[in-house]
C-alpha cells in the first residue's frame, strides 16, 4: 500500500519497542497472550510437543502445512546428509578464544556459510529449499563443534544412524544419549521453534528484507536472541537461582529486587500477561527427567521464587516465560549454561526461516520513520573557534 506523499505528512506518534505495532502480515504463529495460547499454524503447542518432532514441525512451520510420510522421509534425509561442516569451518572455529561466548562464535560461524554458497536466488523453490536444509542440518554441528574444540579436542562427526536430536546430543556430550533424553530435548526445539514477532525473528524480517543471503539473515537473528532481554535470559536465570541459593531465601531475593528496580530473570513479557504457556509445559519435562535420573533442588528454588513473585508481580501482569525453567531442563540433560541460548537458536532457526521466506513472498524493505529531536541546522567552526569543552 503507498502512502500519498502529496498529503500533509500523518501526525507521527513514538512507539518505543513498536508495542503493539503491526509491521507485517503474517500465518505462521498466533498468540493469545490474554489466555496464554500459542499455536504453529493453526496448531497448538502442547498437541506438537506431545506428537510431533522437531523437524516435522520445522516442516509445518517453513511451508504451512504437516508433511506427509515421504515428504518427511526426504526432508530428515536431506538434513541427515548436510549435517557436516567444511574443514575451512572447522579451523576457523579453532582460531576463535575458547573464551569467546558460544553465542559468538554460532553467529560467526553461521555468517560464514554465506562465503560456501554465494549464489542468491531467493526467488527459487529450490535454493529455499536448499538453504534451510543446510542451515537447520548445520547449525547444531557447529553448537557442539565450539564445546569440543573450547576444550581443546577435535569436534566429532555427526552419526548418520541417530536422529536429529539424538545426534546433536552425541556430537555435543560424545556419548549417545538415553532415548528419554533425546526426546525431551526434540521437544523443547519444539517449544522454542517460533514466536511471531520477538526481537531476532523481526531482525531476520528487517535482514531478509533487503534479499540479502539467509546466511546473513540468521546471523542477524542469532545475534538478537544472545541478548539478556531475550534469548540469552536462560542462561541468567540459572545464575540467578545459583544466587539465590536455597527456597527460603527467594522472599529476601525477589524484595530486594524489586525493591532496586532490578528485572527477575525469566519473567515478564511483551505478549503474555499470564504465565508463558511454553513454561508449563517445560516444567512437566523437567519433573519427567527428575522422575528418571533423580530431582535437582534448584527446582524448588525456581517454585518459590514463582510462589513468591506471583503476589507480587502477577497484578502487574509479570508471570514466568519460557526462559524461567528450560535451562533446569538443559542443566538435567548435562547441558553447560552457556549452551542454553546456543541451544534456543538451534530451535528458532526454524521460526527464523519460516519468517524468511514468508517475508520474500510479499517482500517491501523496512524502513520505518523517527522523530527528530536533535539539533537545529549550526555552521561548522575552525578549531581555534571552539570552546575548551
Ligand atoms: C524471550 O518476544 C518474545 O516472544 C520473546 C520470547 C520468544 O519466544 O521469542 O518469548 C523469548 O525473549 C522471553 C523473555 C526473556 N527475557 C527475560 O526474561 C528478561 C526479563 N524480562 C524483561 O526484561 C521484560 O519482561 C521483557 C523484555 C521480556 C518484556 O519487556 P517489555 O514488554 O518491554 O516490558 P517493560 O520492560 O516495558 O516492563 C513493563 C513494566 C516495567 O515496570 P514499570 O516501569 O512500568 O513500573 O513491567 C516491569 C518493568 O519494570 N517488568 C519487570 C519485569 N519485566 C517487566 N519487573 C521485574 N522483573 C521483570 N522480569
Amino acid at each position: 500500500m503507498k502512502i500519498d506523499k502529496s498529503k500533509e505528512p500523518a501526525k507521527l506518534e513514538l512507539r518505543p519497542g513498536l508495542e503493539g505495532v503491526p509491521v507485517t502480515q503474517s500465518s505462521i504463529c498466533d498468540i493469545d497472550g490474554i489466555k496464554g495460547d500459542l499455536k504453529y499454524r493453526g496448531y497448538s503447542i502442547a498437541e506438537l510437543a506431545q506428537k510431533s518432532s522437531f523437524l516435522e514441525t520445522t516442516f509445518l512451520l517453513i511451508w504451512g502445512k504437516l508433511p506427509t510420510s515421504k515428504e518427511l522421509r526426504e526432508f530428515e534425509k536431506e538434513i541427515q546428509m548436510h549435517r557436516r561442516l567444511s574443514f575451512r569451518v572447522r579451523d576457523m572455529m579453532k582460531c576463535f578464544p575458547e573464551s569467546g561466548h558460544p553465542m559468538d562464535a554460532l553467529q560467526s560461524s553461521a555468517a560464514s556459510l554465506g562465503l560456501f554458497y554465494s549464489r542468491r536466488a531467493t526467488d527459487n523453490p529450490k535454493y529455499i529449499y536448499d538453504a534451510v536444509v543446510r542451515l537447520i542440518a548445520k547449525i547444531p554441528t557447529m553448537v557442539a563443534a565450539f564445546q569440543l574444540i573450547r576444550k581443546g579436542q577435535d569436534p566429532i562427526q555427526p552419526r548418520d544412524d541417530l536422529p536429529y536430536s539424538a545426534n546433536f546430543l552425541y556430537m555435543l556430550t560424545e556419548k549417545e544419549p538415553d532415548p528419554l533424553e533425546a526426546r525431551v530435548f526434540d521437544r523443547c526445539l519444539i517449544l522454542h521453534a517460533e514466536h511471531s514477532l520477538n526481537a531476532s525473528t523481526f531482525s531476520a524480517r528487517v535482514t531478509a528484507s533487503t534479499l540479502t543471503d539467509p546466511y546473513a539473515v540468521i546471523a542477524s537473528a542469532v545475534g538478537t536472541l544472545a541478548g539478556p532481554l531475550h534469548g540469552g535470559a536462560n542462561e541468567d536465570v540459572i545464575k540467578m537461582l545459583e544466587d539465590i541459593k536455597s527456597p527460603d531465601q527467594a522472599k529476601n531475593f525477589l524484595k530486594a529486587a524489586i525493591k532496586n528496580k532490578q528485572k527477575i530473570m525469566g519473567f515478564g513479557h511483551r505478549e503474555y500477561k499470564v504465565k508463558d504457556p511454553r513454561a508449563t509445559i517445560l516444567q512437566t519435562f523437567a519433573e519427567e527427567l527428575f522422575a528418571r535420573f533423580g530431582k535437582d533442588e534448584m527446582y524448588d528454588i525456581a517454585k518459590a521464587l514463582e510462589a513468591e513473585a506471583s503476589p507480587m508481580l502477577g497484578p502487574k501482569g509479570i508471570f514466568p516465560n519460557v526462559d524461567f525453567y528450560s535451562g533446569l531442563v538443559y542443566r538435567k540433560l548435562g547441558i553447560p549454561k552457556d549452551l542454553f541460548t546456543p541451544i534456543f537458536a538451534i530451535s528458532r532457526v526454524a521460526g527464523w526461516l519460516a519468517h524468511w521466506r514468508e517475508q520474500l513472498s510479499a517482500n517491501r524493505i523496512f524502513r520505518p520513520t523517527q522523530i527528530y529531536i536533535g539539533e537545529g541546522e549550526r555552521t561548522w567552526k575552525p578549531l581555534e573557534d571552539r570552546s575548551i569543552n
